[in-house]
């Protein structure tokens, strides 16, 4: 029976071993496309703390790595929440978002706060709970832009000076042919 636990126990240290030198592709592309979401959405600078220590991590082109991220199998397990949670949701993708997405993100991501769904509660273990008074501050920056957004929406859909000038001279161009 000993010998047993013993042989278990060391095939599970070679497995832990080996997988030490299968490293994921890490996550650390520049700054530079976080940078335009943070100038895009307005983001404060306590604000822009929060989201850097707590979701740019999964969220981003730009994954921080302390040295427990870099041992197996945790750096497995978080190279397969960067890229599920990438997927859903990217900071490094926001200018290519349509107007109707940023929106539905935002949404999702005051959902997702409020019910504390996220940060992935599996990261919150390592790196510490979002504080209430943070989470509160991230969904209001979120609503905030929500609201911001629909109004440059609804200037854009409803100009105060129609421009017929161009749609004019064509017509006559038109004509003069
Ligand atoms: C450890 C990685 C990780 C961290 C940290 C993390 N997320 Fe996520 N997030 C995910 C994954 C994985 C998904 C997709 C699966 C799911 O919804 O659970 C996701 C999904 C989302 C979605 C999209 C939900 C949907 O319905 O598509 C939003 C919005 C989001 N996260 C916001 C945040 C915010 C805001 C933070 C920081 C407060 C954060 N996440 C932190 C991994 C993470």
């Amino acid at each position: 029976m000993l010998t047993k636990i013993k042989n278990i126990f060391i095939v599970l240290l070679l497995v832990l071993v080996i997988t030490q030198f299968l490293r994921p592709e890490k996550n650390e592309g520049s700054y530079d496309s976080i940078a335009s979401f943070e100038e895009a959405t307005g983001v404060s600078a306590e604000v822009k703390t929060i989201l850097q220590n707590n979701c740019y991590d999964c969220h981003s082109n730009t994954t921080r790595y302390p040295w427990y991220m870099q041992v197996s199998p945790v750096s497995h397990w978080m190279a397969y929440h960067i890229e599920e949670g990438k997927e859903h949701f990217s900071v490094s993708e926001w200018e290519f978002y349509t107007d109707k997405q940023k929106d539905r993100k935002l949404e999702e991501l005051i959902e997702e706060v409020e019910g504390k769904e996220m940060p992935l509660q599996s990261y919150t273990w390592i790196h510490g709970e979002l504080p209430n008074q943070d989470a509160e501050k991230l969904m209001s920056w979120a609503k905030e832009l929500r609201e911001k957004q629909k109004e440059v929406k609804k200037d854009t859909l409803d100009p105060k000076e129609p421009n017929t000038a161009e749609t004019d001279s064509l017509s006559t161009d038109d004509s003069a042919q």
